[in-house]
């Protein structure tokens, strides 16, 4: 192009040239302005044909700093002949890139997102044992606030006693699982190393799970079963001693009669033992269904002191009644809320020494009815208190067992109250006395 325009001008030139003075001041000027033209020309024409080629380059560079460029100038090249099909297998580059970037991108997000939101702990390390990823559990479990932390110390942290490049050189990409504690929390801890595509070592994952609510579950279940097979051993033993000192001969008709009793009252507390576990079961397998109905209050409570009055005198115990006027009536199960006040009272009328004082109140409380048995009997330590509800837990086992009891009752007390929609809570001062104030909803207006 710059040729043809070149050629051209010579021929124009040639015309006005002077060719008897070659070097004639008319001559040199017009060679000046053909320099120039043909400079200005070829500028022009060139600067039209580099163009597209800059702008290439121009984005190539803005690619790879991770930003697309504005190619709808460069479209506008598309009918320059020589760049037709670069600047069509540029663009069409670039959608590539940028279709597989986005893909890239979000497959990146999507990862990140299941990361922090996942209830396991997550921490990545490199070769070099430094932390290059953590999500929020990990931090949380762990109770760490800053990534920029290593193997080292995070096992440091965990006491476990375990070397990088043990996990590292794990044969057959296998894991390694670890228990460990962290405060209140039990933790599993898994470590796997992780490798690249083409199987080279890039580091170690290692994954916190916490596991102190099955840990917890799991130890509550053996004491259960310990406390079952403690409680049944017990009355069984001196069943089998009695009966075979018995079954021995050379005996009075009075010792036969003595032996027999105490058979008798273990062979009563294991079937009350086996009773209260069934109940206990059923509530907790929702067997138990609490039919709820409208009750008169006074009358559930004068019935239920009728029931234990028997048991109150033997221990010359004073039973007072006091309800408010017009308290309203509850509504709960007939059977289960006589058993919830029975236990209650029965245990005021134990753990209370002879010629005690039991009163039972009841009254309006907000849109409920409050119900409170107050002894003065021996009371219960306040570091107690808080694990009274739980099954077999008894403050002196051996006093508890002496007078009959399975740990249970208060267990089935709270079930009950549960079931029942109601409240429970228990106040007492050692040696002063105990006082138990339950509420229950009133039927719907
Ligand atoms: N009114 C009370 N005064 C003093 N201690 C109490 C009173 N009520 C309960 N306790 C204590 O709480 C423990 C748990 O009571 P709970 O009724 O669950 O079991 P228990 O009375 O020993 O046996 P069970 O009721 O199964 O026959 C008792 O062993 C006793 O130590
Ligand atoms: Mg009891």
């Amino acid at each position: 192009m710059v040729v043809i325009v070149y050629i051209t001008t010579i021929i124009l030139s040639s015309s006005i040239i002077d060719t008897e003075n070659i070097f004639s001041r008319n001559n040199i000027i017009v060679l000046v302005v053909l320099v120039l033209v043909t400079y200005i020309i070829s500028a022009i024409v060139s600067n039209k044909v580099t163009l597209p080629l800059k702008r290439i380059e121009k984005g190539m560079k803005l690619v790879s700093e991770g930003k697309f460029p504005d190619v709808s100038r460069l479209k506008a090249d598309r009918d320059i002949a020589e760049y037709k099909d670069l600047i069509r297998s540029y663009i069409a580059m670039l959608r590539v890139i940028k279709k597989n970037t986005f893909d890239l991108n979000s497959q990146q997000n999507k990862t990140e997102i299941i990361l922090e939101h996942m209830a396991d702990g997550v921490i990545a390390f490199s070769t070099e044992r430094q932390v290059v990823h953590m999500n929020k559990a990990a931090m949380r479990m762990l109770n760490i606030t800053d990534s920029d932390d290593s193997f080292e110390r995070i096992c440091k942290k965990l006491n476990l006693n375990i070397e990088f490049d043990q996990i590292m050189y794990l044969p057959n990409y296998q894991s390694l699982e670890l228990k460990a504690e962290m405060g209140e929390l039990a933790l599993s801890i898994v470590f796997a190393p992780f490798f690249s595509d083409e199987l080279n070592p890039m580091g170690i994952i290692m994954i916190v799970r916490n596991i102190t609510d099955s840990v917890k579950t799991d130890n509550v279940r053996k004491e259960f079963v310990a406390n079952v097979s403690h409680e049944l051993k017990t009355p069984l033993t001196s069943i089998r001693g009695y009966s075979e000192t018995i079954m021995n001969g050379d005996l009075t008709y009075q010792e036969i009669i003595k032996f027999s009793k105490v058979i008798n009252q273990e062979a009563n507390r294991m079937s009350r033992l086996v009773s209260d576990l069934l109940q206990l079961s059923k509530m907790d397998y929702n067997k138990l269904s609490f039919n709820k109905v409208s009750l008169n209050t006074v009358d559930v409570l004068k019935r239920v002191c009728e029931k234990v009055r028997y048991e109150a005198e033997q221990k010359s115990h004073k039973l007072e009644l006091i309800c408010a006027e017009n308290v309203p009536n509850i509504y709960v199960d007939k059977d289960s809320i006589e058993q919830i006040v029975i236990n209650i009272l029965t245990n005021s009328i134990k753990y209370t020494p002879d010629g005690g004082l039991i009163r039972i109140y009841a009254g309006p409380y907000e849109d409920r009815v409050y119900i409170k048995v107050i002894d003065n009997g021996i009371g219960i330590p306040q570091k107690d208190l808080d694990r009274i509800f739980e099954r077999f837990y008894r403050v002196d086992k051996a006093r508890s067992r002496k007078m009959g009891g399975t740990g249970l009752g208060l267990s089935i007390v709270k079930e009950m109250v549960d079931g029942n929609d109601g409240t429970i809570k228990i106040d007492s001062k050692l040696d002063e006395g105990t006082e138990v104030t339950m509420t229950f909803p009133t039927p719907k207006k």
